[in-house]
């Protein structure tokens, strides 16, 4: 990641009108590397994210020996080496800030026959990974940590491994899909059941390019010793990134965005349904499959917003979206209520912390709980100027640029640079949609 990078972002000065198009998925960018890597003959990847976490991973497979080309930007050639055909490094291999790659590769490699090493930026460096070391370990996996579980991670190769029956504690699709490549190289069955399903990119993407699997909501099960063969994967625009533009025109008065190609995955898009019942007018246009994948535009106006208590059973189909409901609840009339959403808490940020402390400095009422946090919006009187710290996370640092259009005065977003990890050239397109974001010391 780069030098430290502020911005100052200040009350919009009318209405935003645009027609965007958000960057490519990120859980999908990653699993697309992985797995296409690891298959037979060529895999083409279209709309792959450009952001430093899925490079990172497309970097990490070109160290285990993978010919990757990359015709354009978004566009992928994966050369693949089969099931058995990654060459260990003797280097560690750097997962960056994404906690995505370090935990899906930790069950990547665990099935090798050679010794690796994962890495991470100082974020990831603080990010528990016995979540998935644990249950890799009962698979037969010889990995060790740093103190209390974190990383570095060393993984030993060359160990048998044999499926199992697992339940993980925590609402985790990292967790499941680190145990399901994990699988691929394992002795009979693997089998995950969740409490709260999650994201199953994992699953379908096995299935596209030919391995048996089963699985439905909450349910995924697999055999080692079959094989992946290459194909074509369309990445649609990231849900998650276009929470950020939606937000802004949700809030902005007299805004109309429209946003094209979103990926609408319904372990994904907890935040729309939680939006609608605040008051949101989010339109769903032209909705279609493409390669298996929902996908639609979203025409989303400017409304009014009204708080909630946000469903707990939804919680981990929005996981990664609290940040902009926050903003969204400190808009809104009324007590918008978060609970059950304590894995907030091991993100990129503990972001239940950094939101509080970032809406308070605007002068919004909010009371944290361990595993949410009870918002009093305040619609009428805007936000306070001031100074935030994004704590280096990507999600808090474009919500408060968010924040900023309803802000009175001036707000400093402090240590942006992470942004580029998921959303590469947010600021820029921010600014197209009408928003006054400027970089600290100088301007776009
Ligand atoms: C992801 C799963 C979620 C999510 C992360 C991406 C994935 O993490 O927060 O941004 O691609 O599997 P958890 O598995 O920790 O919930």
């Amino acid at each position: 990641m780069s030098a430290r990078l502020d911005w100052i972002g200040r009350p919009a000065q009318g209405p935003l009108l645009d027609d965007a198009r958000v960057p490519g998925d990120k859980s999908i960018s990653h699993r697309a590397m992985m797995l296409a890597a690891i298959a037979e003959g060529t895999t083409r990847v279209h709309g792959f994210l450009e952001g430093e976490d899925t490079r990172a991973t497309a970097a990490i497979m070109q160290q285990l020996g993978v010919r990757i080309e990359t015709p354009a930007a978004g566009e992928r050639i994966v050369y693949g080496a089969g099931l058995t055909g990654l060459q260990g490094s003797a280097s560690p291999l750097d997962c960056g800030n994404a906690g995505t790659g370090m935990r899906l590769l930790t069950g990547l490699l665990a099935g090798q026959s050679f010794d690796s090493t994962l890495t991470g930026d100082a974020s990831l460096s603080r990010r528990p990974m016995q979540r998935v070391t644990v249950p890799l370990g009962d698979m037969g996996a010889d990995i060790t940590t740093r103190d209390g579980g974190l990383p570095p991670l060393r993984i030993r190769g060359g160990r048998p491994l044999h499926g199992i029956e697992y339940h993980p504690p925590m609402a985790s699709a990292q967790v499941k899909s680190a145990l399901l490549l994990a699988g691929l190289y394992a002795e009979g069955e693997t089998v995950i059941r969740e409490v709260h399903p999650t994201r199953d990119y994992t699953e379908r993407m096995l299935e596209a390019l030919g391995w048996p699997i089963r699985y439905e909501p909450g349910y995924a099960c697999l055999r080692g010793g079959a094989w992946l063969h290459g194909g074509e994967v369309a990445v649609p625009g990231d849900f998650s990134s276009a929470a950020f533009p939606m937000l802004a025109a949700l809030v902005v008065p007299g805004s109309r965005l429209l946003l094209r190609g979103v990926g609408l995955n319904p372990r994904r898009t907890g935040l729309l349904d939680v939006l609608r019942a605040m008051g949101a007018d989010i339109r769903v246009r032209q909705p279609r499959n493409e390669a298996g994948e929902a996908v639609a535009d979203l025409e989303v106006h400017h409304a009014p917003l009204h708080g909630i208590d946000v469903p707990t059973e939804r919680v981990s189909d929005m996981i990664d979206e609290f940040p902009v409901l926050f903003v969204a609840a400190a808009c809104a009339q009324g007590v918008t209520r978060v609970r059950g959403a304590a894995e907030l808490r091991v993100k990129e940020s503990d972001r239940i912390a950094a939101m509080s402390r970032g809406l308070r400095t605007l002068g919004v009422h909010v009371e944290e709980t361990d595993d949410g946090a009870d918002i009093t919006g305040r619609p009428q009187a805007g936000f306070l100027g001031g100074d935030i710290d994004s704590h280096g996370d990507h999600r808090i640092a474009m919500s408060f640029a968010i924040a900023a259009a309803r802000a009175n005065a001036p707000v400093r977003i402090r240590d942006c640079a992470a942004v580029d990890t998921s959303y590469p050239g947010f600021l820029e397109q921010a600014v197209r949609w009408g928003l006054d974001l400027q970089v600290a010391g100088g301007s776009v």
